[in-house]
Order: C-alpha cells, then structure tokens, then sequence
C-alpha cells in the first residue's frame, strides 16, 4: 500500500535536489575563500550577472513595497546593533552571495513559498538580486562558522 502524502514529499524533495543540481551544474567554485565573500560576485553558479556591492547597499537600504520596509530593517547588517528584529528572520550578512542569491530566486519564481519574502522578492530582477547578495555577502558575521576540516 502507497502513502500519497509520503510519495508527494518523495517527489518534491527529488525535484528539489533537481533543481539544485542544474542550479550547480555551471563552474563550481574551487572553495569559498574570504575572497568569494569580500570581493562580491565573480562567479555565480546561480547564472546571474556580476553584482555590484555598493548598488547592493543602496537597495537593501530602500523602503520597497509590499510592507515598505528595508531589506536591512528586517535582516540587519550584523553590526552588533543591527541584528535581525526576531528569530525567524535569518541573518543575511556574510552567507554566501550564491546561497542568499538561489533563495531569492526561488522565492521570485514560486519554487520556495514564505508569506512574507515570496512578496519581497516577486518583481526583483536577476540585476537587483546579484547586487544585494553581493552587498549581504561582502558583510562580516563572526557568528558563521566555516566547517571545514572540522571532522
Ligand atoms: C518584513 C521583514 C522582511 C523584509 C523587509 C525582507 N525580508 Fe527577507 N526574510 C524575512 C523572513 C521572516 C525570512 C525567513 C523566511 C523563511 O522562513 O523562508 C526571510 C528570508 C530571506 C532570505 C532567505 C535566507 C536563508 O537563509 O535562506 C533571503 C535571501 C532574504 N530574506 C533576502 C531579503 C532581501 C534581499 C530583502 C529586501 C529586498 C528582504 N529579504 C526583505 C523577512 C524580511
């Protein structure tokens, strides 16, 4: 006897990793380096074009529709002042560019559903989404850890 319920998740999750797997089909990075974070886009396995940090600054800044709020005000910048204003909201700043720039695009075409960020990210073009990641990702966060090497 078949659980529809379980086979549903079977086939999401196997159309999940699809998707990843062509999202990483590209180049892959040879390893995340401080220089992948700092120095913003160079390689996107996302298929986006390069970002630019400061145009990524301005927009994260910018009170946009439908909640007119700031990406920052939610998020934060993780200057110890600036934290995301609660738990569920996760901490952007120093992920890296590729990470924040597939959740975006998920959120845009439909593909990862959240009341609130499936709005934010709706209109936001490939251009605009490469420049924010980049600006997020050029930011430090000590409270990230790098695994590797640790087993
Ligand atoms: C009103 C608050 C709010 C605003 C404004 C907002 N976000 Fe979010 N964001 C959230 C919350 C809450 C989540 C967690 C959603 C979830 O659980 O999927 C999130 C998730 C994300 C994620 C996924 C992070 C991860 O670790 O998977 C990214 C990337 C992101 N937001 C980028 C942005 C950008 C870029 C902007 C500005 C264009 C923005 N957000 C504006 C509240 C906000």
């Amino acid at each position: 006897m078949t659980n529809p319920s379980f086979f549903k998740r079977g086939l999401a999750i196997a159309s999940l990793a699809l998707a990843l797997a062509a999202c990483s089909s590209g180049e892959v990075p040879a390893g995340h380096s401080s220089a992948d974070r700092n120095e913003g886009h160079t390689k996107s396995s996302s298929g986006l074009p390069a970002g630019n940090i400061a145009a990524g600054e301005k927009f994260a800044n910018t009170k946009r529709p439908p909640t007119n709020q700031a990406c920052v005000e939610c998020h934060g910048t993780n200057s110890d002042s600036k934290l995301p204003i609660d738990p569920v909201t996760p901490r952007l700043a120093g992920q890296y560019h590729d990470y924040l720039a597939h959740s975006l695009q998920m959120y845009r075409d439909g593909d990862r559903a959240h009341a609130l960020m499936s709005l934010q990210a709706k209109d936001l073009t490939d251009q605009q989404i490469a420049d924010v990641t980049a600006y997020f990702g050029s930011l430090q966060n000590d409270k990230l850890r790098d695994l590797h090497g640790v087993h």
